[in-house]
């Protein structure tokens, strides 16, 4: 297993192209299951997430090219409507090949795809939402098997959670829907810009979406949808993430280039409230350390609340803030891996019930830790960028499911980071 070895102290400057978006790329290469015909989309970022879903495609039967972050899919014929385990395993978003299977074949078998570090994360509103379309389902020996013989109806469906709507599920749906016969209305739907931004794709096929970005989404149900050329909206939480390594080591500032600062206003809000100097351009976003730097209280929410993909950044971030910050995840309580493994390099961080108080120190010091998840090894990176020493990141493939090779991104804002291969 790959690791990293991050020197600290690091002073960045310079500017960063921000990805296209990991969340938004994985149902849209879902969707291209829906079509016989070609569909091209641009701005897929380079990470073993979006290459995970091209093999379950292409296991599928999909033909897949890809060059430079575009890829180009035909799934004309496709001889399986099976997602096996030993793929859905590798990567939970998997699952959202269910709606467009079950749309297109009116039968789809896909693998449960079991824990995962951050949390529970049950399926059942996707599958609930499936069900209020006709479908049949059975769970039998870990696997979903989901048919709907004479096709899928439109209905009235409330896709509403215990911890608020479902992005996945609501994509799921939505998808199923698209081909389904009369009008679906999905309430309590997931209003984040991942999910408009797989309505625009799903449109542009010839899909009749009218809500996206709303909790109540209409689908009037088309007989056929065809290809598309799409370009992937900029990735939201890598821009926060980028946007939160300026904050803690600028030497004067950083700029992200190709971002949407609308979609972050809620994570812009509170690098303002800690005092961060920032400039907002056309598709720009400059940041600076706080001269004065201050701690926050934040509460994750979905969008667009502050998101719980930021949280273990802003941990980073609070680590090395004086005073008290508190950051309570009400998506996924238990998402705080980062925070042990920070406490190793003197981080005064307590966690309870979903909620981390964190008591900032001057600095932290390097120490080996472990990437746990996603965004918990993007944590460990800014904390190592500033501690005193050399942090030794180990399971760095969590980070790379994700982040566009970040460590170079990193290294041509100034840091330095070695990326160890395995032995
Ligand atoms: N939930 C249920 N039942 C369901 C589905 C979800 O109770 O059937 C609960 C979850 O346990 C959670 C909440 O609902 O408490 C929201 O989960 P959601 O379904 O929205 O999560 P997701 O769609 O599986 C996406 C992102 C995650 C991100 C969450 C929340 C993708 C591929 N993944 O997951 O991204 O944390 O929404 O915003 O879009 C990441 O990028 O690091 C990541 C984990």
């Amino acid at each position: 297993m790959e690791k990293f070895i991050v020197h600290g102290e690091a002073s960045l400057e310079g500017t960063v192209n921000i990805s296209g978006s990991k969340n938004a790329s994985l149902p849209i290469l879902a969707a291209t299951l829906l079509t016989r015909e070609e569909c091209i989309i641009r701005r897929v970022p380079d990470v073993s997430d979006t290459n995970y879903m091209l093999q379950i495609l292409q296991n599928l039967g999909a033909e897949v090219e890809r060059a430079s972050g575009t890829v180009v899919i035909k799934c004309e014929k496709l001889h399986s409507h099976e997602a096996p385990y030993d793929l859905v395993r590798k990567m939970r978003a998997s699952v959202c090949v269910m709606g467009p299977l079950l749309a297109r074949q009116n039968r789809a078998n896909v693998s449960l795809p079991g824990g995962c570090v951050i949390g529970d994360r049950p399926i059942d509103l996707h599958l609930r939402g499936l069900k209020g379309l006709g479908a049949r389902i059975d769970v039998e020996g870990g696997n979903v098997n989901l048919e709907a013989r004479f096709g899928l109806k439109g209905d009235t469906i409330d896709m509403m959670g215990k911890n608020g709507a479902t992005v996945l599920g609501t994509d799921n749906v939505m998808m199923a829907a698209v081909l389904a016969k009369g009008t679906t209305v999905i309430n309590g739907a997931a209003c984040e810009p991942e999910v408009i931004d797989l309505a625009n794709f799903l449109n542009s096929m010839g899909a009749k979406i009218t809500g996206a970005g709303s909790p109540r989404i209409e689908i009037e149900g088309v007989t056929e949808l065809g290809g598309v050329d799409h370009t992937v909206i900029p990735d939201r939480i890598e821009a926060g993430t980028f946007l939160v390594a300026g904050a803690m080591a600028a030497k004067d500032k950083i700029t992200l280039r190709r971002v949407r600062s609308d979609h972050l206003a809620s994570v812009l809000e509170v690098l303002g409230q800690c005092g961060c100097k920032m400039k907002i351009g056309d598709e720009t976003i400059s940041i600076g350390k706080a001269d004065q730097p201050l701690g926050a209280n934040i509460i994750t929410e979905p969008y667009p609340g502050f998101p719980t993909d930021m949280q273990a950044q802003m941990c980073s971030l609070f680590a090395t803030t004086p005073g008290l910050s508190v950051v309570k995840d009400t998506i996924f309580p238990q998402r705080f891996m980062h925070a042990s493994e920070m406490k190793r390099m003197g981080a005064n961080i307590q966690v309870d019930d979903g909620t981390a108080v964190i008591n900032g120190v001057n600095q932290l010091s390097a120490a080996p830790v472990m990437a746990s998840d996603l965004r918990a090894s993007a944590a460990l990176v800014l904390s190592g960028l500033t501690a005193t020493g050399q942090t030794e990141i180990t399971r760095v493939y969590h980070i790379d499911r994700g982040y566009e090779h970040i460590d170079d991104k990193l290294a041509a804002l100034g840091a330095r980071i070695d990326r160890i291969p395995d032995h």
